[in-house]
C-alpha cells in the first residue's frame, strides 16, 4: 500500500555526489554542525539521538575529550609523515597493543585507511602467501551468503553477488568470481562444507567471513559453534580463514571481538570503524606469524608490495591508542551488557506486530526485520520526527548505538522503534 512520503525539504548540495543515494528522488541528507555523546545537533537546531553511532564507528559517543585530546597533543607535534622509511610512536604503540589484544597468533599490523582496504589487503596477503610458499594457482576465496566486505571492486567480489548491497549486474566481468555458501549451522552443513574445502583447495587461498555477525548482508546472526566449525576446516584443509571484523571489533557484540568470543585465531583479521573511536580513518589487517613468514625472505619478489599513502596517520593512530585507553579505562562491555538487556526487554513488543518477522539482539546490537515492502525514506523521515536518527537499510530496522549512550536516550530510541514499526505495521494491514 502506497503511504504518503515525508515532505521533501531543501535541496541536495549541488557538487557533493552522495553515497547510496538516488539523488534524483530521495531526500536530500540533514546538515550536522554538532556532535556531542550520543546526539547530532542539526543546523535548523534540532537535536537527533544516535541510533547507529555513525556506521557503527562512534562506540565512546562523540567528541570523547580523551580521544581528542590526544589528536590534538599529536596535530601540535605532526599530523603526517609518510610510512614508506619512517615509522613513529603512535604507530608501534598500537599495533603492540592490538596484537595484545587480538586471539593469540596474530603478529604483524598493515595500517590501512578503510574496512575495504582493509578487505582488499587480507586478500592480497592471502593469495601473494600461497605464491611465495610456491602454490601457485590458489587465488579464488570462499564467501558467504549474505556476507558484505565493502565496495571496492576486490570486496565488493567476496560480497554475497545475489542478496549483497551492490547491483553487480552492473560490474559483470569485471570482478573476479569467487565461490559462495551458507553459513555452517549443523554437523552436516559443516561437513559438506570441508568437503568442498577438500576437493577445491588447490584454487582456493582463503574464507572470509563476517565472525558472528554478518551486518550490512542483513545483521543476520550465527553461533560461536558455526564460527569454529569453519574455523576448523580450514585448518585441516590448509585454507586461509580470513576474519574480517570491521562491523563486529571492539566490543560489540559482548567480547571485544567476535573470534574472542568463539575461541577461534584467524589467520587474517581486518579491522577498521570504531578502530578509533569513529573520529578518524584508520584500519588494520593483522596477520599471522606464519603469515608474515611466508613474505619475510632474502629475496625482493616476496615483499609486499603495498603503501597507502596516508596510511598508519599518526593523528588516526594517537585517536585509536586513546580509543584503548577508553576500553581499559571505562566500563564499555558493561555497557554493551545493559545495553543489550535494554533491547531484551524494550524491543520485544515489535514481535507481535503484524509484518515483523523477527526481533534478535547481539550485544549493542538489536533488530527488528520487517516483511514486504519497506519505504526506507518513510522510515528514516517518521524517526527524524521522533527525534531519533536510525536509518533503516534492506528489511529492517536496526540500532547500533555509542556504547556510552544514557539511559533514557536509549529508551527514546526503542520507543521511536516500537512507535513507528507499530504505525508502519498499522498502515501495511490497512
Ligand atoms: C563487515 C564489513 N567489512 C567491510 C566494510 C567496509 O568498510 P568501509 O566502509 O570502511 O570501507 C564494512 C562496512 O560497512 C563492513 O561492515
Amino acid at each position: 500500500m502506497k503511504r504518503a512520503a515525508p515532505e521533501k525539504k531543501g535541496r541536495h548540495p549541488e557538487h557533493l555526489w552522495l553515497p547510496y543515494t538516488q539523488m534524483a528522488i530521495e531526500t536530500p541528507p540533514l546538515e550536522a554542525v554538532a556532535t556531542q555523546g550520543a546526539r547530532i545537533r542539526l543546523k535548523d537546531g534540532r537535536e537527533l539521538i544516535d541510533g547507529i553511532s555513525s556506521w557503527w564507528t562512534a562506540c565512546h559517543g562523540y567528541n570523547h575529550p580523551h580521544i581528542r585530546d590526544a589528536v590534538t597533543r599529536q596535530l601540535e607535534s605532526f599530523p603526517h609523515i609518510m610510512f614508506g622509511g619512517f615509522v613513529h610512536e603512535p604507530a608501534i604503540r598500537l599495533a603492540d597493543r592490538l596484537i595484545a589484544l587480538l586471539p593469540p597468533g596474530l603478529a604483524r599490523v598493515f595500517f590501512s585507511e578503510s574496512g575495504s582496504v582493509a578487505i582488499e589487503i587480507a586478500l592480497k596477503l592471502a593469495v601473494q602467501y600461497w605464491v611465495n610458499r610456491g602454490e601457485t594457482g590458489r587465488d579464488r576465496f570462499v564467501g558467504f551468503r549474505r556476507g558484505y566486505h565493502g565496495d571496492t571492486l576486490a570486496a565488493m567480489a567476496i560480497s554475497d553477488p545475489d542478496t549483497g548491497f551492490h547491483d553487480r549486474k552492473h560490474f559483470s566481468g569485471y570482478i573476479p568470481e569467487h565461490f559462495f555458501t551458507e553459513i555452517p549451522k549443523s554437523e552436516t552443513d559443516a561437513a559438506a562444507f570441508e568437503d568442498f574445502l577438500r576437493q577445491n583447495r588447490s584454487k582456493i587461498a582463503g574464507v572470509v567471513v563476517e565472525p558472528l555477525v554478518q551486518a550490512v548482508g542483513g545483521m543476520r546472526f550465527h553461533s560461536a559453534k558455526s564460527l569454529r566449525r569453519i574455523a576448523e576446516a580450514c585448518a585441516r584443509q590448509g585454507v586461509l580463514f580470513i576474519a574480517d571484523e570491521v562491523a563486529t571489533g571492539f566490543g560489540r557484540l559482548g567480547a571485544l571481538f567476535a573470534c574472542e568470543e568463539a575461541g577461534v585465531t584467524p589467520d587474517i583479521l581486518c579491522l577498521s570503524k570504531a578502530l578509533t573511536g569513529g573520529t578518524l580513518p584508520l584500519a588494520a589487517t593483522v596477520a599471522s606469524a606464519e603469515i608474515f613468514d611466508a613474505f619475510f625472505a632474502p629475496d625482493p619478489e616476496k615483499a609486499f608490495l603495498h603503501g597507502p599513502t596516508f596510511m598508519a596517520n599518526p593523528l588516526a593512530c594517537a585517536a585509536a591508542n586513546a580509543s584503548l585507553d577508553l576500553f581499559e579505562r571505562e566500563p564499555r562491555l558493561e555497557q554493551v551488557a545493559a545495553i543489550a538487556a535494554h533491547f531484551q526487554t524494550a524491543l520485544e513488543p515489535c514481535r507481535a506486530l503484524p509484518g515483523v518477522c523477527d526481533v534478535r539482539v547481539k550485544g549493542a546490537v538489536g533488530v527488528v526485520q520487517l516483511e514486504g515492502e519497506v519505504d526506507h525514506d518513510w522510515l528514516r523521515g517518521r524517526f527524524i520526527e521522533e527525534g531519533v536518527w536510525i536509518r533503516p537499510f534492506g528489511d529492517m530496522v536496526y540500532l547500533m548505538p555509542p556504547f556510552v549512550i544514557e539511559e533514557a536516550e536509549l529508551g527514546r530510541l526503542t520507543d521511536a522503534i516500537v512507535k513507528v514499526v507499530g504505525e508502519w505495521s498499522a498502515q501495511k494491514r490497512a
